[in-house]
């Protein structure tokens, strides 16, 4: 137990937990975003007796007597002026970071009103922005400090013709914190639920054994395969993920989900998620597009392990290579690339008449209906689906990942329900970017000209087709150039 002040209010809390998690669950102070939950990002920034600290770190028990502030504890005119300021120099984009950003700028700027430009970097220097990079936020805080020094805010430019410079419509939501990202959301009744994943890369799946997580109290339910009411496989452009891997069949990654758990709460969800027990006979994999070439290679999917085949061709390369001057033929390699969104995947849905609302953080609203529709077997018009705002997506939201689970749960138990993924869930579900192994051959003219392109294109689309197929084709049509 500890009291202390959180936004100049006395606060006691009986049960020690991590700060983060008392700000937002038990205080409802949302614009302390969870990033990562290990102290790696910075969107869960406070101060703690005027230092800037990672609100993910502090357990409550260690705060007896000390002063919390949150973004939502700034006066009235430092909200102005850090709106101001974000929004002129342009620092918001996706704003997931944007509140931790200001309270390091509020650390800096108390105790020093005029810093060098240096000084504003070095305040943001454990805080990660993955859309707008740091030079805008550090002009953005060195204004916010010009203002602050002048005492006053100018008014909002309000010329929105055509060329005119204006700052985002949502800089003042996503800077006080009060923009709604899913996870933002707290319903009445609501449950949490997440998904057993595969503990082998690929393996068959024997049994899955739920009854001792049923039998914990707070589980609201333990779902498999078997109760999804319409068709198991999901996907954009080819339906080959499995919303949960039936047994009897086979996993394909270790982000492949087994059963899907609903508890009251996080704390009773994480128990009754290690309760479930599956027996797998593990099987080879396939860890990449060689070893999925290779004769006799197993089989990731029933039907094949070659997604697509492209080929594209203008003019006739062989004769240009062959007429020119030079030619070279090397090799080159691009690895997987994680998009590195700064909010964690995250979808809230509830029972809406006899269909379902999903509220998420989406790259494509009406993919997610679509999936969710066949996934329930309903009409369109008994799946909606609302977009928040989105903490960064950069493709690697494309792909429904919490959505159709979160409305399966609330489809199911008739109760509003919130699916979370954690960072490494997060990092380990998402598709990544594609790697390629590409082999080029360019012959150019005596003036370096290049007279014609060969390119050979091998992509790793991992576990699922996802975008593999027109990303296939792009990195053909972008091979030689513009
Ligand atoms: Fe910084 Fe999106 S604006 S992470």
């Amino acid at each position: 137990m500890a009291a202390f002040t959180v936004n100049g209010k006395r606060v006691t809390v009986e049960k020690n937990q991590k700060l983060i998690r008392f700000l937002r669950d038990d205080l409802g102070l949302t614009s302390v975003k969870d990033g990562c939950s290990e102290g790696a990002c910075g969107t869960c920034t406070v101060q703690i007796d005027g230092k800037p600290t990672r609100a993910c770190i502090p357990q409550t028990d260690k705060l007896e007597g000390k002063s919390v502030l949150t973004v939502e504890g700034l006066t009235d005119f430092e909200k102005q002026v850090y709106t101001y300021a974000f929004g002129q120099a342009g620092a918001v984009q996706c704003g997931f970071c944007i509140p931790g950003m200001v309270m390091c700028a509020k650390a800096l700027l108390d105790g020093n009103p005029n810093p060098a430009r240096e000084e504003a970097a070095f305040a943001i220097r454990n805080n990660i922005c993955r859309c707008t990079g740091y030079v805008k936020i550090i002009d953005a805080i060195l204004l916010a400090a010009e203002l602050l020094r002048a005492g006053e805010v100018p008014a909002v430019p309000a010329d929105w013709s055509l060329g005119a410079r204006v700052p985002r419509v949502d800089v003042e939501e996503k800077v006080t914190g009060t923009g709604v990202y899913p996870d933002d959301i707290y319903m009445d009744g609501m449950l949490y639920a997440s998904a057993v994943r595969s503990q082998y890369p690929r393996a068959r799946v024997l049994a899955i054994h739920t009854e001792e997580a049923k039998a914990l109290p707070g589980v609201a339910g333990v779902f498999t395969a078997a109760d999804i009411p319409g068709s198991n496989k999901v996907g954009h452009l080819k339906k080959d993920w499995d919303t949960m891997i039936a047994v009897g069949d086979i996993t394909h990654y270790l982000g492949d989900a087994v059963c899907i758990v609903a508890a009251e709460d996080a704390e009773i969800l994480a128990k009754a998620k290690a309760l479930v027990k599956v027996d797998y006979e593990e099987l080879p994999m396939v860890r990449n597009p060689q070893e999925a070439m290779a004769e006799n290679a197993p089989l990731v999917h029933r039907e094949g392990n070659l997604l697509a085949h492209k080929h594209i061709q203008r003019g006739d390369p062989a004769a240009a290579i062959a007429k020119s001057k030079y030619v070279l033929t090397e090799k080159f390699s691009t690895p997987w690339t994680e998009h590195a969104f700064l909010e964690p995947e995250c979808a809230v849905a509830y029972p809406d008449g006899d269909g379902v609302m999903v509220l998420s953080t989406d790259q494509g609203t009406y993919d997610t209906q679509h999936e969710t529709m066949g996934m329930l077997g309903l009409p369109a018009e008994k799946v909606k689906v609302q977009n928040c705002l989105v903490g960064g997506g950069f493709g690697g939201k494309e792909d429904v990942t919490v959505q159709h689970h979160a409305a399966l749960v609330a489809y199911l138990t008739k109760r509003p329900v919130k699916v979370k993924l954690s960072r490494a869930e997060s990092l380990l579900i998402h598709p990544k970017r594609h790697p390629m192994e590409m082999e080029f051959t360019l012959g150019c003219d005596e003036n370096g000209v290049i007279q014609g392109v060969k390119a050979s294109v091998v992509a790793d689309t991992g576990a699922y087709a996802s975008l593999g197929g027109p990303v296939l084709e792009r990195a053909c049509t972008h091979a030689a150039g513009p």
